[in-house]
């Protein structure tokens, strides 16, 4: 760095003063913000001006799958900046034409052609659309426990505190009941159950006018955000046959699950099956660039032979995002992670389960790959949570909160998420060593929801 660009940083107070002045944080009240400042991240951790190092248990977003500044990564980026830094979506580019090469040959089945956008909501927009205009019908069925981004569609989609404040939502949107088994909303267990979680989608979707008006039906393979929730076996099997059967796309939102998360390159493939739509976000540059996809399979694609595809951004593959999409894939591939996401995550969740042995306050523990929940309950025989999610307005400091606030303060970094689950999503680069001092913050944090919990 140049003397002159070293002297005029900004020190930390100055940092804090301008951002609390001057921008207006996502999700939150303003008043009393204290932002925590990031100066710089390394592989698995961050570090705040003072040189305070964090272990990044999140992922930051669940997007640095590949860990922070890999140089390979930076290199693409800084290599296409210097050639050409952006280029208007009708332009046929070298890094455009891998990266979607490449997307067609790490997703499943026979999914082939990607639109390109900046972010998870947007190529979920761009999925709605593709919905409708591919069907002709308008009518999507999405879940409630989830979350597909903060735009008008996209939040739509979704359904939890943080679209009520924007309502009324696009029409035509239709929800059904999770496949939660920790909280199966029938009533019944699995497998005796006969997975009514996805007969009940097949009744709401003949309710809503079968194959003449329903267009797509949309969820996360494992949800993310609203409580790493791993669907029972045979679930996405029969929703790929309820799809086919009333003539709708099915569609997987992987903006979190995707790209090694849960030990598969996407997680719809622990089901072996084709969705018609995946949407990706995230770990495709792993964050350091934003980027959307949506993806589809040929007949899908084939639908805007003759008839145009009325979409687009400005953004639709912006050199430097496809050049670090590239790089980064090359880079899951070269360091085995989507394998190494599947290996450590065993040992994760093996010691996540052993947290829940030793807290009362730990009512499930669940997960695939890199991707584990620890559930928060105050009494594990009602299983009534610490806090449900469902708060509307100003929320008040939960005792997840505070035993995330613990971790933090012992330099373990993890992600709040929007219910009573503490996500641990570390990068995929993560070492068995790190997993065990991650582990030992928790064990001592949880003392501060077991003191609110009864056994
Ligand atoms: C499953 C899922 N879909 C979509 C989104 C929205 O992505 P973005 O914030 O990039 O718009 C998110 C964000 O966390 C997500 O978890």
């Amino acid at each position: 760095m140049s003397n002159q660009a070293a002297n005029s940083r900004l020190n930390a107070e100055t940092i804090r003063q301008l951002e609390i002045e001057y921008v207006l944080y996502p999700w939150v009240a303003q008043k009393g913000l204290n932002p925590p400042i990031i100066d710089y991240a390394k592989g698995n951790y961050f570090y705040d001006p003072s040189g305070k190092q964090y272990l990044d248990f999140s992922s930051m977003f669940v997007f640095s799958n590949l860990g922070h500044a890999d140089e390979r990564v930076v290199r693409a980026i800084s290599e296409q900046a210097a050639r050409l830094p952006a280029a208007a979506s009708p332009f046929a580019t070298e890094a455009k034409a891998r990266l979607a090469k490449l997307l067609a040959e790490i997703t499943p089945g026979d999914i082939k052609k990607t639109f390109f956008s900046t972010s998870g909501a947007e190529a979920n927009e761009g999925a709605i659309k593709l919905a409708r205009l591919a069907t002709g019908k308008e009518k999507i069925i999405a879940r409630w426990r989830t979350y597909h981004g903060s735009t008008m569609g996209a939040m739509s989609l979704s359904n939890d505190y943080r679209n009520w404040a924007a309502e009324p939502s696009i029409p035509s949107v239709i929800h059904c009941l999770d496949p939660y088994c920790y909280r199966c909303p029938f009533g019944l267990t699995y497998p005796s159950c006969d997975l009514q979680c996805a007969r009940h989608v097949e009744e709401v979707i003949r309710f809503e006018g079968g194959s003449k008006r329903v267009a797509g039906f949309i969820a996360e393979p494992v949800v993310g955000s609203n409580g790493i929730i791993v669907p029972p076996d045979g679930y996405f099997q029969k929703i790929r046959e309820i799809c086919d059967k009333y003539e709708m796309l099915m569609m997987c939102d992987e903006v979190m699950s995707g790209f090694g998360r849960t030990g598969k390159w996407f997680a719809i493939e622990h089901w072996g099956v084709v969705p018609d739509v995946i949407t990706m976000a995230k770990g495709i540059t792993s964050g350091y660039v934003p980027l959307g996809a949506t993806s589809m399979r040929p007949w899908v694609a084939e639908k805007f032979g003759g008839n145009p595809w009325v979409h687009g951004h400005t953004y639709s593959g912006h050199t430097l995002a496809m050049a670090a999409g590239v790089a980064t894939i090359e880079a899951y591939k070269a360091d085995g992670l989507v394998q190494r996401s599947a290996e450590m995550g065993k040992y994760l969740l093996e010691n996540a389960k052993e947290l829940k042995e030793k807290h009362l306050s730990v009512g499930d523990v669940r997960g695939k790959g890199l991707f584990v929940g620890l559930e928060l309950v105050k009494d594990r025989k009602t299983k009534e949570p610490i806090h449900d999610g469902l708060v509307e307005g100003p929320r008040p400091p939960t005792a997840k909160m505070k035993v995330l606030a613990e971790a933090m303060k012992e330099g373990v970094y993890c992600l709040a998420g929007s219910v009573s689950v503490i996500m641990l999503a570390p990068p995929l680069t993560i070492t068995k060593d790190e997993i065990d001092q991650a582990m030992k913050v928790f064990d001592k944090a949880l003392n501060i929801a077991d003191a609110e919990a009864i056994g």
